[in-house]
């Protein structure tokens, strides 16, 4: 069993103070083991990172566990919380972040909601407010102990993760990946799979987030690879393939991860312009109870891309496109 393995056997017993934690995307599951980590693993002598913090939520939850634990010391631990802390077009964050649960008129940020809801916390908060390309430093390689992956919607975005962050990661490291049950973002998936010979999952996802240890080093040109997405579709949907056989139920059995992981792989080839693969990976997914009911739109989108590009290239297939182009149309 990995350091954290352990804490599983707790996650019934926390308490958290509901009235005081701002609202938050992550579910009480999620919440009660970040304290667990802050109360019980982490040390602060590496760098402990959030990336996506929002409305503080899950940034409370572990500065709590943080405060209650015996070894982190205040005076010279810090937690760095990443967010633009505003909303508007393309940030992915929402209005329920401000504490009032809605945008004031002629104000986006919600940065100052945030600091006085963990204002507590504020002598080891470290706030880093804006895009995360703009608020992480390229030239920073200190040891990052822990890396709370809240952030990572955009491919582009996950590149920032990786190149300044995961690079970081030493044996002992431990990392979440709140987003694991999101098809969408399969580069989550794929460099997980990358990432296997060098980490040890910690068990069954808590909901939707995937916990593992780095176990041993990680060669700079996996991390290369994974930062310049170097990897092939057959590479991407072979590596997610990996971590299907490793990774099954979440703890509260409400989340078919196999299935998820499955739909992430037509995710890769919809990306990649592939979107007669994508919808024959995608379609006999469509019987899953649970993506069925979760991920209907997600169904609707890569459906609709394989039949507009069936309409525009004809049948769409193999054939019909060499066909096509031997008759020069
Ligand atoms: C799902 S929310 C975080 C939820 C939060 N952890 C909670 O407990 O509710 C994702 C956050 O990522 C932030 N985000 C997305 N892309 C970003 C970027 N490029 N730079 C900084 N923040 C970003 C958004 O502002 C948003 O608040």
């Amino acid at each position: 069993m990995t350091h954290i393995g352990r804490l599983y056997d707790l996650l019934d017993d926390v308490r958290l103070p509901d009235d005081a934690i701002p609202y938050s995307q992550v579910s009480p599951w999620e919440l009660r083991f970040l304290h667990l980590l802050g109360r019980h693993h982490l040390t602060g002598e590496g760098r402990i990172v959030e990336l996506g913090s929002g409305g503080g939520g899950s940034t409370y939850a572990l500065a709590l566990g943080l405060r209650e634990s015996p070894v982190f010391d205040e005076r010279t631990g810090r937690l760095h919380a990443y967010d633009f802390f505003r909303v508007g077009k393309g940030t992915f964050a929402t209005e329920k972040f401000f504490t009032s649960g809605s945008r004031p008129e002629g104000d986006d940020s919600f940065l100052e909601d945030f600091r006085s809801r963990l204002e507590p916390f504020l002598p080891f908060l470290e706030i880093h407010a804006g895009d995360l390309w703009q608020t992480s430093d390229p030239l920073d390689t200190s040891p990052v102990e822990f890396l709370h992956v809240d952030i990572a919607k955009t491919a582009r975005v996950f590149r920032c993760v990786s190149e300044r962050f995961l690079t970081r990661l030493r044996p002992g490291s431990v990392v979440l990946h709140q987003d694991f049950a999101g098809p969408r973002l399969p580069w989550l998936h794929h460099s997980t799979g990358a990432l296997l010979p060098y980490v040890e999952i910690a068990g069954p996802p808590i909901r939707s987030t995937l916990a593992f240890e780095v176990v041993r080093p990680i060669p700079e040109d996996v991390l290369k690879r994974i930062s310049e997405d170097a990897y092939t579709v057959d590479e991407k949907l072979a590596l997610i393939t990996a971590v299907q056989d490793r990774v099954d139920r979440d703890h509260t059995g409400g989340i078919p991860f196999k299935s998820v992981l499955e739909f992430a792989k037509a995710y890769v080839a919809h990306y990649a312009g592939d979107h007669r693969r994508a919808w024959s990976i995608a379609k006999p997914l469509t019987s899953d109870e649970y993506l069925s009911r979760t991920r209907a739109d997600h169904f609707a989108q890569v459906r609709k891309a394989y039949e507009q590009d069936r309409e525009q290239n004809g049948s769409g297939s193999r054939l019909g496109r060499l066909v096509r182009r031997a008759v020069g149309r």
